[in-house]
């Protein structure tokens, strides 16, 4: 893993960004983002050339047409392997623009500032870069970790609630695995607290293990059936992780887990995530695209991520057959 996190207080990126060692920038930026803080962010006033390139963030700038447009257009400018890309914006805009970094001239140098919860917390943190296929989410990808991350909690101020929630999602998922987030939540600590909480936890996981062969794995509780509700649902992505551990709680017997899941959902203010389940799905709408998950082993087996206590987590391998039985079980009563 490269560069630690950088804590920027009131947008004053100028001085960090004057130190990266490139002339040319390449910014890209989620629109909303501009649109609501260009008057903060002062980018064009760094003593370097800046191109910017500007998106829609959301699922849709993650497709393979999207990447060839950006791509084309930072060639057409006659970008150089010396310069530096600044994503802007949410998970969806740094995993697109880290994805373009790595494949620009075979890879140029990166960095990240996040501008929702779930950015801060989690996407912009672990070099996992990558576009959705049609066969599923974030099929398509590389390991390609930022140079630095920059963050400036004064973005959160313009965020919609659904999409702090969806941030709340990921830090219910790290209370999970981590005694120490447990105990900031509970012990109602500050949200400038929290993200620090998260961001810690999730980059010690992830300097050992980049390429997620081991203890990395463990990220991805809630995801598999998570994915499933985010694309069917069109669900933020942290609010559907919370139905996706929810639904492994219930699919292992986790029933005093799921009471401390019902606890933390209070604590965090989330907003009644567990009556979000569609039961106009039938559970083979659902267990086709958990089949198409990268965590589907070879044989016919499923790698689920469980826990049995807080920051007491199992790797559960099931074969899908079991899995599908078990899962059109619980369905109907979830
Ligand atoms: N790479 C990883 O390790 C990792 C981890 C978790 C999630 N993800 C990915 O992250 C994505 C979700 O990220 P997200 O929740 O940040 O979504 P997002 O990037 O779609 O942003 C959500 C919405 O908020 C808007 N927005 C962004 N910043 C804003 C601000 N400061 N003020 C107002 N509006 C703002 C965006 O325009 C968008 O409409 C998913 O694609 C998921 O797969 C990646």
């Amino acid at each position: 893993m490269k560069g630690p996190i950088q804590y920027i207080e009131s947008f004053e990126f100028k001085e960090a960004i004057e130190r990266i060692e490139s002339d040319t920038l390449l910014v890209v930026i989620d629109e909303k983002v501009l649109e609501l803080h260009s008057d903060k962010l002062h980018l064009d006033l760094v003593d370097k050339d800046v191109i910017f390139y500007r998106v829609t963030g959301g699922e849709d700038l993650k497709t393979f047409s999207e990447l060839q447009k950006c791509l084309e257009f930072f060639l057409e400018k006659g970008v150089h392997r010396k310069s530096h890309l600044i994503a802007i914006g949410g998970g969806t805009v740094s995993d697109f623009a880290g994805l373009v970094a790595s494949m620009l001239l075979r890879g140029i140098s990166w960095s990240v500032i996040p501008t929702t919860l779930l950015g801060m917390v989690d996407a912009a943190i672990g070099g996992k870069v990558g576009i959705n296929s049609k066969k599923g989410k974030n099929l398509i990808g590389d390991f390609y970790p930022p140079e630095n991350i920059f963050t400036c909690l004064e973005f959160l101020s313009t965020l919609s609630l659904s999409e702090i929630q969806s941030g709340r999602g990921e830090i219910l998922k790290y209370c999970l695995l981590d005694r120490a987030t447990y105990n900031a939540v509970m012990g109602n600590r500050s949200l400038k607290d929290l993200i620090r909480t998260c961001a810690d936890f999730k980059l010690k996981i992830v300097e050992h293990d980049i390429r997620e062969m081991g203890a990395r794995k463990i990220l991805n509780l809630g995801h598999t059936f998570g994915h499933s509700f985010e694309v069917l649902q069109k669900l933020p992505h942290g609010i559907a992780v919370v139905l996706g551990i929810h639904l492994i709680l219930r699919l292992f017997d986790q029933k005093e887990m799921e009471e401390t899941l019902v606890a933390l959902i209070d604590k965090l203010e989330l907003v009644t995530p567990l009556d979000l389940y569609d039961k106009g799905l039938t559970p083979d709408q659902v267990f086709e695209l958990v089949l198409k998950d990268k965590k589907r082993l070879p044989g016919d087996k499923i790698e689920l991520i469980s826990v049995r206590n807080i920051a007491y987590h199992v790797i559960e391998e099931i074969s899908v057959q079991d899995l599908k039985l078990k899962f059109g079980n619980i369905w109907q009563n979830l």
